[in-house]
């Protein structure tokens, strides 16, 4: 097995303040609580206030991952911002963070791969560090779902919520935990375009440049044909965190958690299942934040991590999958 090149530094995520539960959506459109929760495990979400925007969520979240680092902005090398929700087309909402947190004149860019955003983010930052190319790189994973969301739909408006979550991404230096060289092991990530029109933001880019009729069509919110995805994200959230497993000569007794994307806790638990792995190396978020696309492996890491259940030493395998669709995986020894 080879040695980690990179590891996480730091972490530190962001949930916004308001609490949308099933009840309130019972009030918005034809739904209830007993459905959500059987179909879906999400029983409330996280909604930014009007104010808010989509940068100020990730530098709340960078900020913290900076300080559990012991960095400061000024020594990051790179800012990868994952999100598909940014907060305007132009430019980055990368360069916003930058300013937000007060890192100078490092180059700062956005990722597009929805869901699987994060783990892609975290590849590439793995791939810079082990070149040589950088040093420290913040990868971000933020979403403002909300904002993009027809309230008016309730196939899509129950599963989405907001928040942001960051990790901090250095040299692995040979750090130790319970004899484990700590770091990232082993990165998958893959797209597959057949099923691009499953999940999209149709209006607003060239395509379909907003316009009165666009804004009536509501393209600028989310169309999804969710039994779609539904059925590809089993199948390829259990290969490819079998061929991350397999390039490290691993099976899933070798894990200590498993960290999927919040997207529905039956997709998640049909996943983890055909990896044989027991129900309780799964962690979860989803009853409490819903699906928050690219925010929700790093939230979710982060919280499991802070409050003690994942502990230093422990093999996490993250496996998320999104609009592209796009998916990919992450084997870290935390
Ligand atoms: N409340 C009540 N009834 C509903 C609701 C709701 N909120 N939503 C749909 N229904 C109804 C449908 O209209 C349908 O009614 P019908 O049988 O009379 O036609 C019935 O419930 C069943 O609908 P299905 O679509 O078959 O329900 P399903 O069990 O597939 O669950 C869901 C729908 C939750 C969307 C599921 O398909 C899913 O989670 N898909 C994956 C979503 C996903 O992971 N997206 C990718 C990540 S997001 C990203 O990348 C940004």
């Amino acid at each position: 097995m080879t040695q980690p090149a990179s590891r996480i530094l730091g972490m530190g995520h962001f949930l916004p303040p308001i609490v949308r539960t099933n009840s309130d959506l019972e009030k918005m459109v034809d739904t209830s609580d007993a459905w959500i929760v059987e179909r879906t495990g999400i029983r409330e979400r996280r909604i930014a206030p009007e104010s808010m925007v989509t940068s100020d969520m990730a530098a709340a979240a960078a900020k913290l991952a900076l300080e559990q680092a012991e960095l400061e902005a000024k020594d990051l090398d790179m800012i990868l911002v994952a999100t598909v929700t940014p907060d305007v087309p132009m430019p980055a909402t990368a360069v916003f963070v930058q300013e937000k947190i007060g890192a100078s004149n490092c180059p700062s860019m956005d990722l597009s791969a929805a869901c699987a955003g994060f783990v892609f983010g975290l590849s590439l930052a793995d791939s810079l560090i082990r070149s040589g190319a950088m040093r420290h790189v913040l990868v971000v994973g933020v979403e403002l779902l909300s904002r993009v969301v027809d309230w008016s739909d309730r196939t899509t408006c129950v599963l989405f919520g907001d928040g942001a979550g960051a990790a901090v991404v250095g040299p692995a230096g040979g750090a130790m935990a319970r004899d484990r060289p700590r770091g990232i092991m082993s990165t998958r990530m893959n797209t597959d375009a057949t099923l691009a029109n499953s999940l999209t933001i149709p209006g607003g880019g060239s395509a379909r440049p907003m316009s009165p009729i666009a804004l009536e069509q509501k393209l600028n919110k989310i169309h999804m044909r969710g039994q779609d995805i539904f059925k590809v994200a089993v199948k390829n959230l259990q290969s490819s965190s079998q061929a991350a497993l397999d390039d490290l000569g691993m099976t899933g007794a070798d894990l200590d958690w498993i960290c999927p994307h919040q997207a529905n806790l039956r997709i998640i638990d049909l996943a983890v299942s055909k990896l044989g792995l027991p129900r309780d190396k799964m962690l979860t978020n989803i009853e409490r934040v819903g699906n928050t696309s690219s925010a929700s492996i790093p939230i979710l890491l982060d919280e499991s991590v802070k409050s003690g259940k994942v502990r230093p030493g422990d093999r996490v395998l993250m496996c998320a999958l999104g609009a592209g669709i796009s998916w990919g995986s992450a084997v870290i020894t935390v």
